[in-house]
């Protein structure tokens, strides 16, 4: 049985690929590396002491996409690539949806050509827009406030009419809250072009005095100190939920929505606090307007998840804190 693994070089899917191959599963990876590094996929063996193949291929490459199902006899498929940066998606929106829609759309037609039915896909909280309250449940209203947004939107409403044209298939969305933190070994971890749209990557090039400061968006937020709140989740724990998806899709058919988060909010404010007291290091700040598009509360409710998949997260801000200003210390550049 082999999973293939679409943008296992990046954050989120390096991380997946190395949980999967300590349990024992056998991977292909697929990506174009045009957000990663393939020093990612040497880390991989390096941490598993196991081999696998990697194509650098493009989901958009069908002909090489198909060649790929020739060769492999998958048995699922876990569906990280995709663009995934709310600004520049709003700049280059038809790259957006031509990226992650057809790359989808590529996948999934060859995915049933080849007769493999079963998917994992990376949707995100961003799903839910504007919540109008927390915490948030999956059977919350969906809408989005940018191209980015749009593209998880439509593939999970694509994904839901691909089941209702053939019940065979089986199907979780993934919807992740905020991933930081890296793996212990330091290793692997997120590894952004430029200066970090997000926040803790852009905390640990504060605090490793590649940046100056930060710039903390926002503070007349009704949260219980002005900044936003958001429900950060260990990457480690993210992405055992995606080995417990594939337990459920081997048992359920359907396509099924699930929160990835811990259930709990912490401002911006607490996570510079916690990552000041656990890593011994003062980090710069400085207020400045909202961002745009921001929302002040964003927290799940991730019952549904616990009851039927049996996952929870585990690690707390601290490890998740800890973590992340290891991969940043240990490799200042990234995989460069
Ligand atoms: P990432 O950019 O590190 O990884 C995505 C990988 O996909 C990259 O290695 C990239 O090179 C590859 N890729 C992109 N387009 C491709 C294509 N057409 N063909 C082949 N490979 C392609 O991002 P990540 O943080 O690991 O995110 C993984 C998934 O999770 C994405 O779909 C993202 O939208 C989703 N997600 C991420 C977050 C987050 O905060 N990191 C939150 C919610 C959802
Ligand atoms: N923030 C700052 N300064 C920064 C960066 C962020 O103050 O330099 C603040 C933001 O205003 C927000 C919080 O930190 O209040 C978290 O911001 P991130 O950019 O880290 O995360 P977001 O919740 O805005 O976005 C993330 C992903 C999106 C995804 C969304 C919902 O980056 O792709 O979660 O899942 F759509």
């Amino acid at each position: 049985m082999t999973i293939l693994v679409t943008g296992g070089a990046g954050y989120i899917g390096s991380h997946a690929a190395v949980e999967l191959l300590k349990k024992g599963h056998n991977i292909v990876i697929l990506d174009n590396l045009s957000n990663s590094n393939f020093e990612s996929i040497n880390r991989i063996r390096e941490l598993t002491d196991k081999d696998f193949p990697f194509y650098n291929c493009d989901l958009l490459d069908r002909d090489k996409l198909n060649t790929i199902f020739e060769i492999h006899n998958f048995d699922s498929v876990i569906h990280f690539a995709g663009l995934k940066s709310v600004g520049e998606s709003v700049e280059i929106p038809l790259k957006y949806y031509q990226n992650n829609i057809i790359g989808t759309i590529n996948l999934c037609d060859l995915m049933a050509k080849h007769d493999v039915k079963k998917l994992v896909f990376s949707s995100s909280a961003t799903v839910y827009g504007h919540p109008n309250k927390v915490p948030i449940d999956e059977s919350f209203p969906l809408s989005s406030t940018n191209p980015y947004g749009r593209t998880k939107l439509m593939i999970e409403d694509i994904l839901r009419d691909l089941y209702t044209s053939d019940t065979s298939w089986r199907i979780a969305l993934l919807r992740y809250f905020n991933p930081i933190g890296a793996h212990e070994s330091g290793r692997i971890g997120e590894n952004p072009n430029g200066i970090p749209n997000n926040l803790m990557p852009y905390i640990t090039q504060v605090a490793i005095e590649k940046r100056e400061k930060l710039f903390v968006f926002g503070k007349d937020y009704e949260t219980h100190d002005g900044t936003g709140v958001r429900d950060f989740i260990h990457v480690i724990d993210l992405v055992k939920g995606h080995l417990k998806a594939l337990q459920y899709l081997d048992e359920n058919e359907g396509v099924e929505a699930f929160n990835l988060g811990t259930g709990s909010g912490y401002s911006v404010l607490d996570i510079i606090d916690t990552f000041s007291m656990i890593n011994k290091k003062d980090i710069p700040y400085e207020f400045v307007d909202r961002r745009p598009g921001d929302v002040a509360i964003c927290y799940a409710n991730p019952a549904k998840a616990e009851e039927m998949l049996g996952w929870r997260a585990e690690k707390d801000l601290k490890e998740m804190c800890k973590d992340s200003l290891k991969w940043q210390t240990d490799n200042p550049y990234g995989y460069e």
